[in-house]
C-alpha cells in the first residue's frame, strides 16, 4: 500500500490528482485482501483511458494487473479465451490476430485494459464487445465472492452495461471470456476501412491488414495520449427522435445520421460540436481536438475541473443550438 500518489501518469488525460492510498493486485486473492476491510472510497483502475479526475482522491485506488490468456474451449467453429482483466486490450487483439482467432480486429488500438472493456461495451468500426462476449467473472466487493455474469446479465447497450448503472461500484471484474471465430469473416464495410485498404492497393485483405487499416485511420484522427492528454470520445453520439433530425435539416441539409429504429436516429456528436464552431478551439490549457471534435484534449497542465467546465460549456451550447443534450462518455470523478 502506497500513500499520496499522484495519478497523473495513471490516466491518459494526464491531469494531476493525489490518491491518499494506492495499491496494485495481480491475483483475485490479492484483490480480495485489499477490499476486505477497506472502509475508504474505492476506485478500480485499469489503463485510466476513460477517466477524468477532477479532485484529489481521498480513498483507495486499486490497479488491476491480473494477467493471462488461456484457451478454455476449442471446437470446429470457435475458441473461448479466458483473459485476465489486467491484460492490455490492444495486446490481446494482436494476440488473437497472430493466432488466427477472428472477431476483434476492428477494435485494434483501443487503449485500456481487458477488464474495463465490458464496462462500457467498447466498440469501434461496427463491432462491439458484446458481439464476442461469452461471460465474465467479477469479485463482489461487499462479500468477497466471485460471481459469473452472462451476456444478458451484463445488459450491454451503446457504451453501456449494468456495471455503469445498477451495479456501479459493486464489483471488480477479474476475468473476461471471449468467443472468437476460427473462420475469417472480415467486416470492412464500416467507416473508411475500405478506402484505406484500397489506398494500399489491397483487394482481398487479411485480418492483419484490416487491423493495420483501423490503426492507420485511428492514428490519423485520434490524438495519441502519450503526446496529447485525452480520453477518446468525451461524449456519446446522441440518439434522438427523427423529428429533431428533421428540425436540424431545415438549416443543415447534409446533417449526417444513422438509423437506430423507426423513430430514432443517431447523430454524430462530432458533427454537432464542429458545426457549433468548437473544433480546434483552445480554452486555457485544454480544448477540442483539431482532427476530431468529439475528443477533448489537455494541452499540458490542465486540471480536471477545467476540462469538465469546457465539457459543460459545450453541452450547453449544443443544447441551445440544436435542442440536443449531449451525455458524457468519460467517467468523471
Ligand atoms: P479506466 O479508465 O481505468 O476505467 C474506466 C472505468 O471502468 C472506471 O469507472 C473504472 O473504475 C472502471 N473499471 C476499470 N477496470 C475495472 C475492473 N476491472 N473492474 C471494475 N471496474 C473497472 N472506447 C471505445 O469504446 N471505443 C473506442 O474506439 C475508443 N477509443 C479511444 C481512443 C483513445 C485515444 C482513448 C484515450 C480512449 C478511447 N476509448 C474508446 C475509451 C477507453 O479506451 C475505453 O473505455 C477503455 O475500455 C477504458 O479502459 P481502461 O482500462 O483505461 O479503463
Ligand atoms: N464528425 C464531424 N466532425 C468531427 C468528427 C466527426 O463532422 O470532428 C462526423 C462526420 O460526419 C463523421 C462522423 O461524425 O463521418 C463519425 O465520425 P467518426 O467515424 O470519427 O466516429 P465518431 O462517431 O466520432 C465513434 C466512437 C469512437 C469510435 C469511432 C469508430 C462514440 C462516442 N465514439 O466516434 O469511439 O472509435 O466511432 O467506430 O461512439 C470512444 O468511444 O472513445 C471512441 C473513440
Amino acid at each position: 500500500m502506497q500513500t499520496n500518489i499522484d495519478l497523473k501518469g495513471y490516466t491518459t488525460f494526464g491531469v494531476s490528482s493525489i490518491a491518499s492510498h494506492f495499491a496494485t493486485f495481480s491475483t483475485i486473492e490479492e484483490a480480495r485482501e485489499l477490499v476486505k476491510n477497506n472502509t475508504r472510497e474505492l476506485l478500480v483502475l485499469g489503463g485510466g483511458s476513460n477517466l477524468l479526475l477532477t479532485k484529489n482522491f481521498e480513498g483507495l485506488v486499486v490497479k488491476n494487473e491480473i494477467k493471462g490468456i488461456t484457451c478454455v474451449e476449442l471446437n470446429q467453429n470457435d475458441v473461448i479465451l479466458k483473459v485476465g482483466a489486467g491484460e492490455v486490450w490492444h495486446e490481446f487483439v494482436i494476440y488473437t490476430i497472430e493466432n488466427n482467432y477472428y472477431g476483434i480486429e476492428n477494435m485494434s488500438l483501443i487503449p485500456g485494459s481487458v477488464g474495463a472493456s465490458p464496462m462500457q461495451n467498447i466498440g469501434a468500426y461496427g463491432v462491439e464487445i458484446k458481439d464476442v462476449f461469452e461471460k465474465l467473472e467479477a469479485l463482489e466487493i461487499a462479500s468477497g465472492k466471485i460471481h459469473t455474469f452472462s451476456k444478458e446479465e451484463c445488459a450491454f447497450g451503446y457504451r453501456e452495461s449494468v456495471f455503469k448503472r445498477n451495479l456501479k461500484g459493486k464489483y471488480i471484474i477479474t476475468n473476461v471470456f471471449f468467443r472468437l471465430s476460427l473462420q475469417e469473416n472480415l467486416n470492412t464495410k464500416y467507416g473508411a476501412i475500405e478506402a484505406e485498404l484500397a489506398s494500399k492497393g489491397i483487394t482481398k485483405a487479411t485480418t492483419k491488414e484490416v487491423s493495420d487499416a483501423v490503426i492507420a485511420i485511428r492514428s490519423s484522427k485520434l490524438p495519441n495520449p502519450v503526446e496529447l492528454g485525452n480520453a477518446g470520445s468525451f461524449f456519446k453520439n446522441p440518439v434522438v427522435p427523427v423529428e429533431i433530425l428533421n428540425q436540424i435539416k431545415i438549416n443543415y441539409k447534409n446533417v449526417p445520421s444513422y438509423p437506430v429504429d423507426d423513430h430514432s436516429v443517431k447523430i454524430p456528436a462530432g458533427w454537432l460540436i464542429e458545426t457549433a464552431g468548437w473544433k480546434g478551439k483552445q480554452v486555457g490549457n485544454c480544448g477540442v481536438h483539431k482532427n476530431q471534435a468529439l475528443v477533448l484534449v489537455n494541452y499540458g497542465g490542465a486540471n480536471g475541473n477545467e476540462i469538465l467546465a469546457l465539457s459543460t460549456e459545450i453541452i450547453e451550447d449544443i443544447k441551445t443550438k440544436f435542442g440536443i443534450e449531449l451525455e458524457r462518455e468519460v467517467n468523471i470523478l
